[in-house]
């Protein structure tokens, strides 16, 4: 049976294509599931790909992945900034757990610059729009691989 990676997209990322394109870019959600979809079965991974405006659904959600996935990748939206029951949640977790970020947080308000997620994932990657999932794809391949 193949791995399977979850691909988490916490709120608002729903609108991406409409909201804020100077800062998120014109690609929308269904163009990065294709992308990830097409990315995922290359590299022979099935792709699980949601997302939830509901912290309580990611919540569950980052459960399901550890039960079931081989990798998580999230982007959890502005819940990075505010949730300590996010990062419970990812903590309780064994499996590589790679941040995604269309945007560099670092650049941004200040509040950004503080991420509850990064404080258990494995690893960030933030600042290359879209193309940001498919290298963090790798990014878990790598991990999973034991090539680090
Ligand atoms: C984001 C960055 C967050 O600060 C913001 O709240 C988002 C999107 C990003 O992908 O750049 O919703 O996670």
């Amino acid at each position: 049976m193949s791995q399977t990676i979850f691909i988490l997209n916490g709120p608002n990322l729903n609108l991406l294509g409409t909201r804020e394109p100077e800062i998120y870019g014109a690609t929308t959600l269904k163009d990065i599931e294709a992308e990830c979809a097409s990315h995922c079965k290359s590299n022979g991974w099935t792709c699980d790909f949601r997302q939830t405006n509901s912290e309580g659904e990611l919540v569950s959600w980052i459960q399901e992945a550890g039960v079931g996935g081989a990798a998580l990748l999230i982007n959890a939206g502005a819940y990075t900034h505010t949730s300590v029951a996010l990062l419970d949640a990812i903590k309780s977790l064994d499996i590589p757990v790679i941040e995604v970020h269309l945007s560099n947080i670092f650049r941004r308000e200040e509040f950004r610059h503080h991420s509850y997620v990064s404080l258990a994932a494995t690893g960030v990657i933030c600042g290359f729009g879209a193309t940001g999932y498919r290298l963090a794809l790798d990014a878990a391949g790598s991990q999973l691989s034991g090539n680090v």
